[in-house]
Formats: C-alpha cells, structure tokens, sequence
C-alpha cells in the first residue's frame, strides 16, 4: 500500500496586524483581559482584495515552490474553508485555476477549525488507496469577513491566514501516519453563523440582526474542545500502538492558551512539546494547525522519526487528530 508523506508546507498571513490594544478602542476589553484569558496578542487581518481564495492561492504556491513542484503535476486540489469566497462555487476551483493547476480536480470541505485534519485524512485516503499522487491541501479561512467586530465575545479571539500541505505517495517529509475524526451535530448551536444559508437566506433582517457573523457560547466551547481533543489524540496514539512518552511534538488547534495548557495537563505531556503560534496569530480556523506546523517543521526542531500529534476541534462540533512522523532522511 502507497503511504501518504506531507513533502513541503507554504503558509501565508496577511501583513496587517490588529492588536489587543486596537481591540481595546473597539470594544470593552483590555489588552491583559484578552492575554490572560486566551493568551493572544494579536492577530492578522486580510484586507479587502484578499478573498480566502487569495489567501490559499498564496499558501498553496509556498508550498508548491518549496516542494519544488509544478502545478501541472497535481491531481487534486482539496480546500478546507469555512468562509469560501462565494456560496458557489468552491474556493478550491478559484485556486485551482489561479495556480493554472490544469490537471487537477478541485473541492472545499467545511469541518471548521478542524479542517486541516480532516483534509490529511483525506488525502491520505486518497494517495493509499492509489487513486491519487500528488494531491493539495489547502486551508484558508477569512474569519474577520464573518466577526461581529462590535461583539467582544467573539472578536478578540480570530484572525485570518491559510496553509498548505503537498502531499503524494513518495519522498521525504512527514509521513501520515494515522488519524481519528469525529462529530456531535448536536451541539451545532453553540458555535454558528445563523443566516446565510438555506435554512436562513441573507435578508433585510439578518443582515440588521447581525446574524451573518460568527454567534458562540464560549465556555461549552472550551469544555467540549478539551474533552474531544483529548481523547482523540489517546485513540489515535492506540491506533498507532505507541505511548504518550514517544510523541515529540503536539500542535493543537492554536484557539487559547488554557485550552492547550489543559490538554497538556490531561495527556500528561511537557508543556514545553506543545508547540504554539496563538499569541501571534488568533485563531485562525481551518488553517491554525497547519500554520503552526509548517512553523515548527521550518524551525528544524523536528528530527528524523519524531512524531508528530495534532489534534483540533470547531464548529459542528467537529474534531481529529492525525499522527505525523518524520521520515529518516534529514533534509
Ligand atoms: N473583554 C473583557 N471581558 C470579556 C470579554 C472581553 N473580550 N469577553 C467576555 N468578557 C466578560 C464576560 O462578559 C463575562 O463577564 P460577566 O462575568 O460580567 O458576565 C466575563 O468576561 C467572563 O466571561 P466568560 O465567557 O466566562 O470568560 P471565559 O473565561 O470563558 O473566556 C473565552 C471566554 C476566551 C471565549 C473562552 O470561553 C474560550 O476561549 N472558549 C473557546 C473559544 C474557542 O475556542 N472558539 C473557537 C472554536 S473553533 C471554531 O470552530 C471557530
């Protein structure tokens, strides 16, 4: 069976900053409120022209380049997005042709912030049961296009940004080594935009009650997310038959700081291994586990056959974790 190996990892966020103190003029918040409870700083913000498709096309060319990888070699290109440039059609397409990716088929998922992982299972699929080579992952999310920047409950907390993973049956790189996904629609609720879809189409009202903006009840939020994360991660560790003790590297979903300090506290592992960009970048959604791991693979702390944990939880309530190792050669 052809295994699934991540070759190269592109990642793009915008270049304007909007800070904790920014926010302090926009809502009643505090720079140390903000920090304290969710431990970001600040986060980066699209700007008009730059559509969650602009975002991915720039992450996905990353990542082709430093793969070394013409487009015309890919055969599908996977886009993992909440807030896709139009209800029709998918964003993927729109990346497919600015890449000029002539030979590849093209789709979005929606799974959240859980996106990411839900694509590399995917696309593992896909590369093992030999239907695929070379496949595109894409995650981009423009949240701050659906934020409420009048609500401070929801608008300190996200930023915008994308990823993307080159992923094919050969090569160096990290290999997928397992994964685990989940779902309880029932909690659809807690975390949702209300109107712009069939069941509430944009209308004179929603846009007056602000229902096209993100509408979440934090603290379930947090419980479920602690809970759901970690018991992926132990499932997915059995799946694999190893240990807390052999995984080097965990990358949560980079939402809030206590959240990821929990989870650590819960798996029993270093806070030291939970590798972190949320001070910098907010919650970036689909895209916030795959930032943070094209960040630490680029550091170069990750050695041959170290493995590698990420595990993330969105709206849905989704979940998953995937378990990533190194391959032996060190380039
Ligand atoms: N600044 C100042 N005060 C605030 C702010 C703010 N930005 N937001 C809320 N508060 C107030 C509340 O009104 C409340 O005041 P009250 O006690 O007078 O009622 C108080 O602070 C405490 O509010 P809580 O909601 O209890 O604060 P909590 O410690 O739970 O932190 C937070 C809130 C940061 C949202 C936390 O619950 C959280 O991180 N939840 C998970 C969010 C998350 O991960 N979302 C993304 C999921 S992924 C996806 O799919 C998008």
């Amino acid at each position: 069976m052809p295994t699934a190996i991540i070759n190269s990892l592109g990642t793009y966020l915008p270049k304007k900053i909007l800070t904790n103190f920014d926010l302090e003029k926009m809502v009643d918040t505090t720079d140390s409120w903000i920090k304290e409870r969710t431990g970001i700083e600040e986060r980066r913000i699209a700007d008009d022209e730059e559509t969650t498709s602009i975002l991915g096309f720039k992450a996905a060319s990353a990542a082709l380049q430093n793969g070394n990888c013409s487009p015309d070699k890919i055969e599908l290109i996977i886009l993992a997005t909440t807030t896709s440039d139009y209800p029709m059609p998918s964003s993927a397409a729109l990346i497919q042709a600015m890449l000029k990716a002539t030979n590849a088929g093209a789709f979005d998922i929606q799974a959240a912030c859980s996106g990411f992982i839900y694509g590399l299972t995917l696309a593992k699929a896909y590369i093992e049961a030999n239907i695929y080579k070379k496949i595109l992952l894409v995650a981009s999310d423009k949240l701050s296009s659906v934020i409420n920047y009048e609500d401070r409950n929801t608008c300190i907390l996200f930023g915008d940004g994308a990823v993307a993973a080159l992923i094919s049956n050969e090569g160096e790189g990290l290999e997928i080594k397992t994964s685990n996904l989940g779902a309880e629609g029932i909690y659809s609720q807690h975390l949702l935009i209300p109107a712009g879809g069939s069941k509430k189409p944009a209308s004179e009202d929603t846009v007056k009650d602000k229902l096209h903006s993100v509408k979440m009840e934090g603290k379930e939020v947090f419980k479920h997310a602690i809970r759901r994360m970690a018991k992926s991660s132990l499932e997915c560790l059995e799946k694999l038959n190893i240990q807390v003790k052999d995984i080097n590297w965990v990358i949560p979903h980079q939402a809030n700081f206590r959240i990821m300090e929990t989870l650590a506290k819960q798996l029993e592992i270093p806070f030291s291994k939970v590798f972190r960009t949320v001070h910098k970048y907010g919650n970036t959604s689909a895209a916030s586990v795959g930032i943070a791991l094209s960040e630490l693979f680029e550091s170069q702390e990750v050695k041959p056959k170290d493995h590698l944990l990420l595990t993330a939880f969105g709206s849905g309530f989704t979940w998953g974790s995937v378990i990533l190792k190194k391959t032996e050669t060190n380039d």
